[in-house]
Order: structure tokens, then C-alpha cells, then sequence
């Protein structure tokens, strides 16, 4: 699992004599787990073929002239809907010109124009076109329109120049559309954030658990990790595999999730609880085996650890956030535990699997509660409700972490 696993990448393929390296990054973006569809435009048809990128993506490759132009099948706005990020490789000079000056004159620029994410642009030409005043003119603009601009890297072309204007190699394009913002508060913090369900034990062959799958928790990781946190995870039993450079401390019981979180958080700043932690565990565990019988059978439950309302009581300066599943009256009852718990954040969702969102899922709808608002986030896959988490905590972390220094002053 890596913050690229499953997220859907437009790939733009544009008319450069440098569009035969697309095929390698196809190859890269498919072993970070990505889904692909890919966009040629009418030139680079002339370079690589629609072929060569449907064997390496093993999916969709569009060109100019197959699109349909069905009242249901608007392919700008249903590409432009499907996709997590746009990443136009190579992007030619004709290119960046045209999209820093808005033109939708093909389907590729009109899905940009018709894209609200994250657009990289990775330009390859001629040393001269990539000096000349109009592209970098449309360099600037790109920028301040929020678009990224992975290199070009110095070096000699395939013409005999010898400059700025050679496409980045794929290891570069993955390393930067990997990193989320690096600026952000969380960046150089310590999280611990704890995963997935808890098993409280009945008897040696049974135990009560829950539905978690640890999807959320781990999405938090990745997400806290690509923006530059160190990041640490106490884990229930989940199917996850660990992912590289966390280290996970694996627990069964709510009580060892409570020790070893304990064990660890006055090292932290910031501590997240996305475990489903078990609110009640069996009052006695049988040591044998409850046998079967005609009868019911009555086991007697107390309530559980309360792993979130322990930490924020101990450890006030630390910033904690809960995580709320709720059946119903989300509102009332996560505000009701930010209140109780004393939280600076908790973030809601229904749990319904009706719906097919939330436990098991790798989909998910939220709403953040913090004292003094309230946001929805709306249903998206995990791991990009994680990252636009982390925008809300970064600037609500950096809120306390000032009132702090202040109360310290
Ligand atoms: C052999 C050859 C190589 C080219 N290589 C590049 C290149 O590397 N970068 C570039 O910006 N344009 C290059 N061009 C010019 C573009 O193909 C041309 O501007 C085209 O209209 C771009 O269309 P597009 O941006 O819609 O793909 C090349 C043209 C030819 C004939």
C-alpha cells in the first residue's frame, strides 16, 4: 500500500519525440498500484501507439478521434470526474501554452479545463522552445494557476542541443505526484495513530469484535506520511499488509491497545484514534471452552478502555482526534463526544452497509467537528478524504500549537 495504490491517474501523452518514455512510466505508475486511462492527443499519435500504452496500462487509451459524442457520454466531463490526478507526460510546448491560456480546442485540454484536482504538467522540447519568452511566460502562468511543473532536466536532446528541456525521468514524476504539501504544519510532526478493530476474549475459541478493516487508520498514515510526518501505527487485527518506513505495533485487546498507546503518546504531538475500539468486554473469560447446550447462553460485559478520553485527559497539550461511526444522529453524538472526551477534533460518518462506505469499504463520507465548526467532506475514496483531512488538521494543529507557546510565554 503506498498513497498511490488505487488512485485513478489521467496520464496526457502529448506530441513529443520524447512521448516513447510514457511507456515506461505507464509500466512505473502500474507497480505503484494506480488505475490508468490514458489520453493521446492527435500529434503524438505520430510518436507512440494507442497499442504499445493499452498492453503496458492494460486499460483504456483515448484518443482524439475515438471519443463518442453521446448525450450520456460527455467523455471531457466523465474523464475529468473519474480522475484523481491529471499528469500530462510528455507536455509539449504547444501544449503548455494552450492550457496556460485556457484554450479547449481537443479533448485533452478540455478535460483540463473541466478538472477541479491536481494537474502536473512535465515538460519535454527543444531547448530553445523551452527558453523562449512565450513558454516561459506560460511557465508563471501555470503556476499561479496551481499547476505543478515536474522539471525539465538539463541535458542533451535528441536534435544534438544541449539545455534545459529533457523530460523528467519517471522516478522523478512518481517521487513529486507521491508528495503531498510539504509546507504543511504536520510536516516534521509526530503522529500515533491507532487501526482497526480490538477482539475482547470470551473464551480460548471466541471473542466479540467489530466490522473495522483499518482501511481509514491506514489511509491516515500514508496521507500524515507523504506530508512529511513520522508517523506511527498500534494496529488491531487487520488484512493490511504494513506499510514500508511505519512502524506498527500489532495489538488484539483494547487493553493492550491502551498500554502500548500509553507506552508511546507523551512522545507525540498528535494522536489520532481511528480504532474501533470495543466500548464493553466480557466481565469473565472462560478458560475452557463454553460448551454447547439447549440453553442461552449469558455472558455478562463491562465497559471497555476509553483509549481517547485517558490520553486527552493526561496529555492536554497533545492535539487528539477521535474518529465517530454512528447508526444515527451523527451530529448530536459526535459533538456530544468531542465535548466529553475533550477533543480538538472528531470526525464523523455513518456506519451503514447499505451504503457501502465506511467499515470495510475503501470508501468513505465524513464530517469534522471541531468547537467551532463544522465541515463535509463528501464521499471519496479513503485515502483522498485522509489527505483533505490533513489539510483541516494542519491548520487547526498549528491553531493550538500557537495558543500553547502563548499560554507557555
Ligand atoms: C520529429 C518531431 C519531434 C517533435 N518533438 C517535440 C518535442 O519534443 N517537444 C515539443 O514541444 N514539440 C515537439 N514537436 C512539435 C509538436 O509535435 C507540435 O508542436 C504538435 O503540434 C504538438 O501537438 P500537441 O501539443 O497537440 O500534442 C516535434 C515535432 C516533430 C515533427
Amino acid at each position: 500500500m503506498n498513497i498511490l495504490s488505487n488512485k485513478n491517474i489521467l496520464l496526457g501523452i502529448t506530441g513529443s519525440i520524447a512521448a516513447y518514455k510514457s511507456a515506461d512510466l505507464v509500466s512505473n505508475l502500474k507497480k505503484q498500484g494506480c488505475n490508468i486511462k490514458t489520453v493521446m492527443t492527435k500529434s503524438s499519435e505520430l510518436f507512440i501507439t494507442e497499442t504499445t500504452l493499452e498492453a503496458l496500462s492494460g486499460e483504456e487509451v483515448i484518443c482524439e478521434e475515438s471519443q463518442s459524442h453521446t448525450k450520456e457520454n460527455f467523455k471531457h466531463l466523465s474523464l475529468a470526474k473519474w480522475a484523481d490526478i491529471i499528469l500530462i507526460a510528455p507536455c509539449t510546448a504547444n501544449f503548455m501554452n494552450k492550457l496556460a491560456n485556457g484554450h479547449g480546442d481537443d479533448l485533452l485540454s478540455t478535460i483540463c479545463l473541466a478538472f477541479t484536482k491536481s494537474i502536473f504538467v512535465v515538460p519535454a522540447m527543444n531547448p530553445d522552445m523551452w527558453n523562449n519568452k512565450v513558454t516561459q511566460n506560460s511557465k508563471e502562468k501555470l503556476k499561479s494557476a496551481d499547476i505543478t511543473m515536474i522539471g525539465p532536466s538539463y541535458g542533451s536532446h535528441a536534435c544534438g542541443d544541449i539545455g534545459y528541456g529533457r523530460m523528467s525521468s519517471s522516478n522523478e514524476i512518481i517521487e513529486v505526484i507521491s508528495r503531498q504539501d510539504n509546507n504543511s504544519s504536520i510536516a516534521g510532526s509526530k503522529i500515533l495513530i491507532t487501526a482497526g478493530p480490538t477482539r475482547e476474549p470470551i473464551d480460548p475459541v471466541r471473542y466479540i469484535s467489530n466490522y473495522s478493516s483499518g482501511k481509514m487508520g491506514y489511509a491516515m498514515a500514508l496521507a500524515a506520511k507523504s506530508m512529511g510526518a513520522y508517523v506511527e501505527i498500534v494496529s488491531g487485527p487487520v488484512k493490511i499488509q504494513p506499510i514500508k518506513n511505519i512502524k506498527t505495533t500489532y495489538v488484539d485487546t483494547s487493553s493492550d491497545m491502551l498500554n502500548v498507546v500509553i507506552s508511546k503518546v507523551r512522545d507525540f504531538d498528535i494522536f489520532i484514534s481511528a480504532a474501533a475500539i470495543a466500548d464493553y468486554r466480557p466481565i469473565n473469560y472462560s478458560q475452557v471452552k463454553h460448551k454447547q447446550s439447549d440453553g442461552n447462553l449469558n455472558i455478562e460485559f463491562t465497559r471497555g478502555a476509553d483509549i481517547l478520553k485517558t490520553v486527552s485527559e493526561k496529555y492536554k497539550k497533545l492535539f487528539t482526534i477521535g474518529f465517530a461511526a454512528e447508526t444515527d444522529k451523527l451530529d448530536a453524538n459526535a459533538k456530544h463526544k468531542l465535548e466529553d472526551k475533550n477533543l480538538d477534533m472528531i470526525i464523523g460518518n455513518i456506519a451503514n452497509h447499505e451504503l457501502k462506505i465506511g467499515f470495510e469499504s475503501d470508501f468513505n463520507k465524513v464530517t469534522v467537528f471541531t468547537k467551532d465548526r463544522t465541515k463535509e467532506i463528501d464521499e471519496d475514496k479513503k485515502i483522498n478524504i485522509a489527505v483533505e483531512l490533513f489539510k483541516i488538521i494542519s491548520s487547526e494543529y498549528s491553531k493550538k500549537v500557537s495558543l500553547v507557546s502563548l499560554d507557555v510565554k
